[in-house]
């Protein structure tokens, strides 16, 4: 959709529409960059306190990201009047300003229109020093690959849709998604990285793929070390797949050279559509401990190392 757009001239905007990266990036100062994105959605749980902390998180990760800072955030808000109870959007404003509260920030505006299906997410603006921010471009060959959370929320949202989903694949859900990725982009500043995104829409090999191609690299994906949650295994198995996936899938397929014993519903786990997905981080070789050593210090839990930046422009190896 962004091929639509009219192309930008203004030489103060350092990340605009034409690198598919995670939020626009303004030059304020020589010191100071301002960064801005928005992002909103329909229920993905039932519980709308959670669902309102999963749309913060979700909103706040593409500042991460980008290695930033959040300062503020506005609230974006679709009800159905009357025939919802007012409760129901207290409790969705209650999860996100508490989530917002844990990222030290405060939604201070917004906008709410009555509409037939509840939607919920925010503009959050962040800054950055203009020399430090960390985009989808700049990985080089041999860099690491690390991913901050498991993946397997699409297929687990489905499972919750057709009602086939386990309690605790719920929980462990719902503590993935409403985790903050400020940990992982406190780890990233503290060591230097060369690029990243967080993993949403279109799946880990989606988001890999924009990132290998805005850098004129490739990368190779060990899917053994990819962490998975609960129960996603068995519910791809059973053809539990969101369309979203499927298309995703389908998207990669072109670009993704599958080691031959990789079976389809794995196939289509690694290209699951993530809401409020991890960070996906390359670390040069040489800093790969310190930045363990980081995530570490900053009680990210459940990353892990998935795979390491290749030459080959535009081709993901999955083994
Ligand atoms: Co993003
Ligand atoms: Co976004």
């Amino acid at each position: 959709m962004l091929r639509y757009l009219p192309p930008i001239h203004d030489p103060r905007v350092l990340v605009g529409t034409n690198t598919n990266d995670d939020a626009a990036v303004y030059l304020l100062t020589e010191e100071c960059a301002l960064v801005a994105t928005v992002d909103y959605f329909t229920p993905i749980v039932d519980d709308p306190y959670f669902f309102g902390a999963i749309a913060a998180a979700n909103a706040l990760s593409d500042i991460y990201a980008m290695g930033a800072e959040p300062l503020f955030a506005l609230n974006l808000v679709g009800f159905p009047r009357g025939t919802l109870p007012i409760e129901v959007l207290g409790e969705i404003l209650r999860g996100g300003a508490d989530k917002l509260a844990e990222a030290g920030i405060a939604a201070i505006g917004g906008h709410s229109i009555d509409d037939q299906e509840p939607k919920f997410g925010m503009c959050v603006i962040g800054t950055v020093h203009p020399q430090r921010v960390v985009r989808n471009a700049g990985a080089v060959p041999g860099d690491r690959l690390y991913l901050t959370k498991p993946l397997g929320t699409g297929i687990i949202s489905t499972a919750i849709k057709r009602g086939v989903a386990s309690p605790a694949a719920v929980e462990a859900a719902i503590q993935s998604m409403t985790a903050l990725n400020r940990g992982a982009a406190l780890a990233m500043q503290q060591t230097g990285v060369h690029a990243a995104t967080d993993v949403t829409g279109f799946g880990l090999l989606g988001h890999l793929h924009e990132m290998v191609r805005a850098s004129g690299v490739g990368a190779r994906v060990e899917r053994a070390r990819v962490p998975l949650l609960p129960t996603v295994v068995d519910l791809a198995c059973a053809d539990v797949v969101p369309g979203g996936t499927r298309r995703n899938y389908e998207s990669v397929r072109e670009s993704v050279r599958w080691a031959p014993d990789v079976p389809l519903w794995e196939q289509l786990l690694l290209c699951d559509a993530q809401t409020s997905g991890g960070l996906l981080i390359a670390v040069p070789v040489e800093r790969a401990a310190a930045f363990e050593q980081a995530l570490q210090q900053h009680g990210v839990r459940s990353w892990a190392c998935v795979g390491e930046i290749l030459p080959q422009e535009g081709v993901i190896e999955v083994v």
